[in-house]
């Protein structure tokens, strides 16, 4: 009982880690062993027996934020298996229990996150993640934004239709994300499956639209289906402008169904996006009805899974690196291997969890795995290998550049170096980052020219780029004429360069292209952000507390206060060109708080109409709020909140006319 109950508490926690927090623990693989290995002993030991046990339902992504809905349909996983002999297995048994021959429609799996999404007289309605199966996170607003999924069906479609599927993020869409968050220094995604269901969950939609998201359909719902058939129907679909993938074939017997197995194997490399195996799924409904379910997969369906490419090494040593923003990242640095095509010798160890989880120690022969990753990952160490007088590895506790003790804030993952001023990677790294394309976009200096500066000190901080003169740049290795009065001439142009990107350009911790963009939007100088609270900043949609307490914890550095003093004297643009002047001042003096869900305009929406309009919005409500502007399901505790303080909650005709109102 004990071994079942810590397995079940273990795949919980990894469903957590991959489904809500989009950060995978163990490769899929050694989870659906773990699974196999709880279904073993939960068979064996049927007293067990417990309906909450994973092996009886699927991973729930439920998060907060999002309006839950229920599925008019459970949504269902796939029994899977990475053996031919038990696809074979499925079939033989399948054929008995239908009693004659049958087709099977062969179709990719792909590698994402399922939606549910329902048309009503050919218009989308509504979308809605998998959540634990029963009810799923309503993220229609999202999904309008995906290219691929259209507004309104085409042709003869039923009145009432429901089409599942995958959202992906296609590899070139993958490697440009990962790009760009590299660049910002923020957390890289692991591979397009978690891109994709992190995206589907951001509350802002148009960075939801801007990053790429397709999907593919392969299942049909519906009380008035014309076809009787899957592939009939999926064809159907197809016709009706949904997204079905081309690449489905349906067979007739095993031998044609291990011929798409093996031809897929290979040649899935070649699609745009992830895919993880083959999905095998009956084809006549009829039959598939007779089959019917067992607690969390059809049994008209399996899913067959790709061997993830795999390489044993050793590890040689683990060696730390130190980012702009003081982060220390353990790398693993291997003997070299073959994998995929390239010769892989370092593996990222993420931070000191990943290195516990691992239980790495010194020399162990380790599992390297790319699977189109963009960084080859350890997936696992062999113990059978391992020297029994191997030392465990731990995390260094001073800064492996400067010296200085290092820290962790409990909520993070990473350790990092506080000693900003003084850690010349941190230095160097910040004046690269100012440097470059996407900040202040200064030609001609890139990181060997940066080090050169820091290294004679002709540069030893941001502010002092603005300081070099001709005679400095000419001291510098391969600078001649030319290529200093390009620098400087860059150096001037970049007194052009729009606030929003000089506030990229300074590197407050966490605050990347896209955040800088919405600080700059909301708050118009470095003045006003300087003086913003928390609370004002958390107002802004995807800036959470972590990134506010970054920029508070910024300003309240003296350094950074004359960087920027001096950063501004040198005339570098401290505010937003236009000033977002307000539409009216009808709102002048009110505090609105936006809650729920709405028919007319969106949260965001009413957010931006309360400051256009003079208004501010609040993010909980006291005794400050003039009114909630409540949508359809706002919860219970903010109604006795605002019942207790006498907080008028209006709706969003009230909202419309209040705005009227005061015009009159
Ligand atoms: S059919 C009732 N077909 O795999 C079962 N699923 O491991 C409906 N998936 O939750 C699923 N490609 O998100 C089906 N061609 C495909 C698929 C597919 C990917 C995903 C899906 C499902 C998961 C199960």
């Amino acid at each position: 009982m004990k071994e079942i109950d810590d397995l079940r508490r273990e795949l919980r926690e990894y469903e957590r880690h991959y489904y809500v927090l989009n950060q995978p623990l163990i490769s899929d693989k050694e989870f659906d062993l773990k699974m196999k290995e709880l279904e073993r002993l939960e068979a064996e030991h049927p007293e067990c027996f417990d309906p909450d046990s994973p092996t009886q339902k699927v991973g729930s992504d439920l998060q907060k934020g999002f309006r839950q809905v229920r599925h008019r349909y459970p949504m269902l996983s796939l029994g899977n298996t990475y053996s031919e002999g038990e696809v074979r297995e499925w079939y033989i048994k399948t054929k008995k229990m239908v009693g004659r021959d049958f087709d099977v429609v062969c179709e990719l799996k792909f590698d994402g996150t399922s939606i549910s999404i329902t048309y009503e007289n050919g218009k989308l309605t509504q979308a809605v993640t998998r959540g634990d199966g029963r009810v799923g996170d309503d993220v229609t607003r999202n999904v309008e934004y995906i290219g691929n999924v259209p507004k309104r069906l085409e042709g003869d479609y039923p009145e009432n239709v429901e089409f599942r599927g995958e959202v992906l993020m296609p590899w070139e869409s993958f490697e440009r994300l990962n790009r760009e968050r590299e660049d910002e220094e923020e957390q890289l995604f692991a591979n397009p499956r978690n891109a994709a269901s992190g995206t589907l969950k951001l509350l802002d939609s148009r960075e939801v639209g801007r990053r790429g998201l397709q999907t593919y359909i392969y299942y049909t719902l519906g009380e008035e289906l014309p076809m009787a058939t899957h592939y009939g129907q999926l064809e159907k679909t197809k016709e009706w402008g949904m997204n079905v993938s081309g690449d489905m074939k349906l067979c007739h017997n095993l031998d044609e169904v291990m011929a798409y197995i093996a031809h897929w194997d290979v040649a899935r490399k070649e699609l745009p996006v992830a895919t993880d195996g083959i999905v095998l799924k009956v084809n006549d409904f009829d039959l598939q009805e007779e089959l019917g379910f067992t607690a969390k997969n059809p049994r008209w369906a399996i899913a067959y899974k790709f061997q993830p490419e795999q390489a044993l090494t050793k590890l040689t040593e683990v060696t730390y690196q130190v980012g702009r923003t003081g982060v220390v990242t353990p790398v693993a640095n291997l003997e070299a291997v073959q994998l995929s095509g390239t010769m892989v010798r370092r593996a990222t160890l993420h931070n000191e969890d990943f290195i516990k989880s691992l239980d790495l120690h010194e020399g162990d022969m380790v599992y390297v795995e790319k699977g189109g990753e963009i960084i080859p990952k350890i997936t696992a160490v062999e113990k059978s290998q391992r020297n029994e007088n191997a030392k465990r590895v731990g995390f260094i506790e001073n800064c492996p550049e400067c010296g200085t003790r290092l820290v962790r804030n409990e909520e993070e993952a990473a350790w990092y170096c506080p000693n900003e001023t003084g850690c010349a990677p941190q230095i160097k790294g910040r004046m690269e980052h100012f440097v470059s394309r996407k900040a202040m976009n200064i030609d001609g200096i890139g990181s060997e020219i940066i080090a050169d500066m820091y290294e004679t000190g002709i540069a030893t901080n941001i502010e002092a780029l603005y300081s070099l003169t001709y005679n400095d740049l000419r001291m510098l290795d391969g600078f001649a004429d030319k290529s200093a009065r390009n620098v400087l001439a860059e150096l001037a142009k970049s007194r052009e360069v729009p606030y929003e990107r000089v506030l990229f350009a300074i590197g407050i911790r966490n605050v990347g292209e896209v955040i800088a963009k919405k600080l700059a939007a909301r708050f118009n100088s470095i003045d006003q952000l300087r003086n913003a609270t928390i609370e004002e900043m958390t107002e802004v949609a995807d800036i959470g507390e972590k990134i506010a307490r970054n920029v508070v914890a910024f300003f309240a550095d003296p350094k950074n206060v004359t960087m920027i003093e001096a950063l501004r004297r040198y005339g570098l643009k401290m505010e937003g060109e236009g000033e977002r002047k307000a539409v009216s001042d009808k709102l002048a003096g009110m505090t609105i708080v936006v809650s729920g869900k709405f028919e007319l305009h969106s949260r965001e929406e009413y957010k931006e109409m309360i400051e256009a309009n003079g208004g501010k919005n609040g993010s909980s409500v006291s005794a400050k709020t003039t009114y909630i502007l409540a949508g359809s399901d706002m919860g219970p505790a903010k109604r006795e909140k605002a019942e207790k303080l006498g907080v008028k909650i209006i709706d969003e005709n009230d909202f419309a006319r209040l705005l009227k109102e005061n015009e009159d």
